[in-house]
């Protein structure tokens, strides 16, 4: 036992994360519990996190459903509309209710009917957001349709983000859940304090192959949708060399399993069982294991310029059966590599 490989960390936060609500939220939350400190909940539910009101009430319902007694604060985020009030956003941030507010390209993504059509629409909310130092989060994707599926995160860095940062200079954004070359590259060459990316456990560890290999595979299917070797390459590249402006983010998103295999189904993929385990995978597989406790609980409380945890956790290098099936009630949700063995777990 004692010869078994370990890493104690620092206890991570995850910077993306989809908790949904009600019975999901219940059966769900245990699982980030576990991993992580802190977690950025995103607001995009069915009738999206808007205002101040609607956080709080969200926040204390996901307190609320809490079945562990291990400490965990869900921070919250103010999801963007053209008609968000600046004194809401302001008095939000100010009294620490919201920690940002997210950017949603209309239609991009799951629950995104009220996101933005033209980024100029919000430049009033951004002036906001750069003066008083709020993080602006983004999903990264040009909506527009005639832009390959494949294309939208770099078409989104060429024709919105790099007028967003010219015009806001000093606006703090993330860029959410990268999948090209396009984004680390940007990322990296900027090297600026006021932009970061997060990554996703899928998009290290898959390609766009991989929702193809044996047949069609809904569970894989998520958005950013997984892209060429190329991309993924890059993406493990940028996290094994120690760069501050990455950090994690699993873009954990559950759907029931009738929702994912349907004839329309759902992007979103189910990670929080096995996020970190996933993570620590790929820092070990990429020889960059030295960087793995920065990349989990340090960049993203350093760029969002709150406190380090103090708390720790230990993984072992030990194989681990990740979970087939969570129930909730009659339903169910495939969690990402339901069934497989993973070769580290939680001490
Ligand atoms: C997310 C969801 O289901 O809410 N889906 C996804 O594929 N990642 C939305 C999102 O983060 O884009
Ligand atoms: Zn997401």
């Amino acid at each position: 036992m004692s010869s078994l490989k370990k890493i104690k960390i620092i206890k991570p936060d995850d910077w993306h994360l989809h908790l949904r609500d009600k019975k999901i939220l219940k059966k769900i939350l245990r699982y980030t519990q576990t991993f992580y400190r802190r977690a950025i909940i995103m607001p995009n539910l069915n009738k999206p996190i808007t205002n101040c009101k609607k956080a709080i009430a969200y926040k204390r319902r996901i307190i609320n459903a809490s079945q562990l007694n291990t400490k965990f604060e869900p921070l919250m985020i103010c999801y963007l509309t053209k008609e968000t009030s600046l004194q809401e956003l302001k008095y939000g941030f100010f009294k620490k209710i919201f920690i940002g507010a997210k950017l949603y390209p209309d239609q991009s993504t799951t629950n995104s009917k009220t996101g933005i059509n033209k980024i100029s629409e919000i430049f009033h909310i951004l002036e906001l957001m750069q003066k008083i130092n709020m993080p602006l989060l983004i999903h990264g994707e040009d909506n527009n349709f005639d832009i390959d599926i494949y294309d939208r995160e770099a078409k989104f860095i060429e024709n919105t983000l790099v007028l967003l940062r010219k015009t806001f200079p000093e606006l703090k954004i993330i860029l959410e859940h990268i999948t090209t070359k396009e984004a680390v590259y940007y990322i990296e060459e900027n090297n600026s304090p006021y932009l970061a990316g997060t990554i996703t456990p899928h998009h290290l560890m898959l390609n766009r192959n991989n929702m193809f290999i044996g047949g069609i595979q809904p569970n894989l299917y998520c958005l950013p949708i997984l892209k060429r070797n190329i991309h993924q390459n890059a993406l493990r590249q940028a996290i094994s060399n120690g760069s501050t402006r990455f950090f994690l983010g699993s873009d954990s998103a559950p759907h029931l399993y009738e929702n994912k295999i349907n004839l329309i189904g759902c992007a979103g993929i189910f990670n929080a069982p096995s996020s970190l385990l996933c993570y620590v995978t790929v820092f070990e597989e990429m020889k960059a294991l030295k960087y793995f406790e920065s990349f989990c609980s340090k960049n993203g409380p350093n760029f969002y310029n709150i406190p380090i945890n103090k708390e720790s956790i230990t993984l072992i290098k030990k194989p681990y059966k990740i979970l087939e099936k969570v129930s909730v009630g009659k339903e169910f949700i495939i969690p990402f590599l339901s069934g497989e063995i993973l070769n580290w777990s939680i001490l």
